[in-house]
């Protein structure tokens, strides 16, 4: 390789990297693995929105995930909790003893805006259902330009 193309090849990682730490926070590097394993009863949920302690407490009770069996062999259960580990996010914002992201002090600051009514519409009905709300997640987007709440008329507008 020329320097210069060592140079453009490094800029390019660099950029990736930006990408990921900027922008849409939610975003991973892609993982085909947890999003097979971890995508087919729900969304795939991002890593950053629990902690490292909380993966490895969910990751080592799969055969008793919130009623259900996620069980999985112990080299993909491995293999994802190393991702999760890895992109997880800090502090006791984005902890929850249950486990559910939906009851970390950083879900209940960023949907406070959400009455209880509008949690139960039969779209929704459950907090962890986060497509019937954030219709782009499938992109990879989760800002305010690409959310919808059933039952609400209108886009949802940010009264911050
Ligand atoms: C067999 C189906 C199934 C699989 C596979 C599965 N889950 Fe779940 N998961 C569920 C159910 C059911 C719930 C409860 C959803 C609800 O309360 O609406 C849940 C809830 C969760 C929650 C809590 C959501 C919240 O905040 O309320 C997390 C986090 C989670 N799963 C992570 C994972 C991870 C990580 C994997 C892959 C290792 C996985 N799940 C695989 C069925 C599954
Ligand atoms: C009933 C609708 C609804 C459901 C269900 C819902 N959300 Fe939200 N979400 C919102 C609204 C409204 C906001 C506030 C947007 C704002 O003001 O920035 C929001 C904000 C967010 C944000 C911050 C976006 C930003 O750029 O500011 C993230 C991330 C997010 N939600 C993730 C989730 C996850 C993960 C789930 C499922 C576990 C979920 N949401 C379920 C409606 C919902």
């Amino acid at each position: 390789m020329t320097a210069n193309k060592v140079c453009i090849t490094l800029l390019m990682l660099a950029a990736t990297q930006l990408a990921f730490a900027g922008g849409d926070k939610m975003k991973t590097p892609p993982n085909a693995l947890w999003q097979e394993e971890c995508g087919s009863c729900h969304i795939a949920f991002p890593p950053r929105l629990l902690t490292e302690d909380n993966w490895k407490k969910l990751m080592s009770g799969l055969d008793k995930h919130f009623g259900d069996n996620a069980e999985l062999n112990a080299k993909d259960r491995q293999a994802i909790e190393e991702y999760l580990t890895r992109y997880a996010g800090r502090g006791a914002r984005n902890s929850a003893v249950s486990l559910r992201i939906t009851e970390t002090p950083w879900f209940a600051r960023e949907h406070r805006s959400i009455s209880p009514k509008e949690w139960v519409h039969p779209e929704v009905k459950s907090r962890a259902n986060c497509t019937a709300c954030h219709q782009s997640i499938a992109r990879g987007r989760w800002s305010e330009h690409d959310i919808g709440i059933p039952g609400r008329t209108g886009r949802y507008d940010d009264d911050d």
